[in-house]
């Protein structure tokens, strides 16, 4: 059920049922020669809204920019900075929580999002544990991004290997072709080359700035062979994701 299309009491009906939420976050940068600059919050917000309608949950509007100041010597991108991201994500998780729901699960689809997105939820523990508060907050995050998802992350592994790679995967383009079959043209095109003594850069998205990451990653791609994307592997990728996002998110709901 997607939030934005509900009506106000409608979501105060839901919240007598369940205080879960999930926000799917992403971004709006390049994402190499071939795939969609929305790659990041369309796989975000596809496998969170088919999770929503199948289980009931309410799924808020997607957070569509991120933290991507790493691609912006490419065109087309549009970034958030870390204090921006984390601020914006602060202020929903606050109005969240101050409109009565408890468990707020963050779906990420962005590494460089994941360091703003725990110093949000920080920031809103924070306020209180200064304040000096003595009761426990009754409101809890998750951070996940769609990746991390047990089957997800199986399959990925299978289906490519080491030519997953980091940026413009071929998971990653498969989930748009499944989501959005006509926006992509149909393409060809080797790996980009092997990043040799460089590769320590990529864990977690920790580049340095667009001009650095335009010299190393010449083509967009980092490490990532997104010519390998099939749209029928889209579709597994984002039926897994759905079971293992709709479980996780029990879990979580359920959890004191
Ligand atoms: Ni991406």
């Amino acid at each position: 059920m997607r939030l934005e299309l509900m009506t106000s009491p409608a979501v105060a009906d839901y919240l007598t049922r369940s205080k879960g939420i999930i926000i799917p976050v992403g971004a709006t940068e390049q994402h190499g020669p071939d795939a969609l600059i929305g790659t990041d919050h369309l796989c975000a917000e596809v496998i969170a809204r088919r999770c929503g309608e199948a289980n009931g949950i309410i799924v808020a509007p997607t957070v569509a920019y991120g933290m991507s100041q790493f691609h912006l010597g490419f065109a087309g991108t549009l970034s958030l900075r870390p204090s921006t991201l984390s601020a914006l994500m602060h202020d929903l998780v606050n109005s969240l929580a101050a409109t009565g729901f408890t468990r707020i699960y963050l779906l990420n689809g962005h590494g460089g999002n994941v360091a703003p997105l725990r110093s949000a939820v920080q920031e809103f523990y924070a306020a209180r544990s200064l304040a000096g508060v003595r009761e426990p907050s009754q409101v809890h995050c998750r951070i996940l991004s769609w990746w991390e998802l047990p089957k997800v992350n199986a399959l990925r592994q299978r289906l490519y290997g080491a030519q997953e790679g980091y940026h413009a995967t071929p998971s990653e383009v498969a989930i748009t072709l499944a989501a959005h079959p006509d926006a992509i043209a149909p393409f060809e095109r080797p790996a980009p080359p092997a990043p040799g003594k460089d590769v320590i850069l990529h864990a977690g998205d920790n580049y340095y700035d667009a001009a650095d990451f335009r010299q190393r990653f010449q083509d967009g791609r980092v490490m990532s062979h997104s010519a390998l994307a099939r749209r029928e592997d889209g579709e597994e990728l984002i039926r897994l994701a759905i079971d293992d996002l709709a479980q996780d998110f029990r879990a979580f709901c359920a959890a004191q």
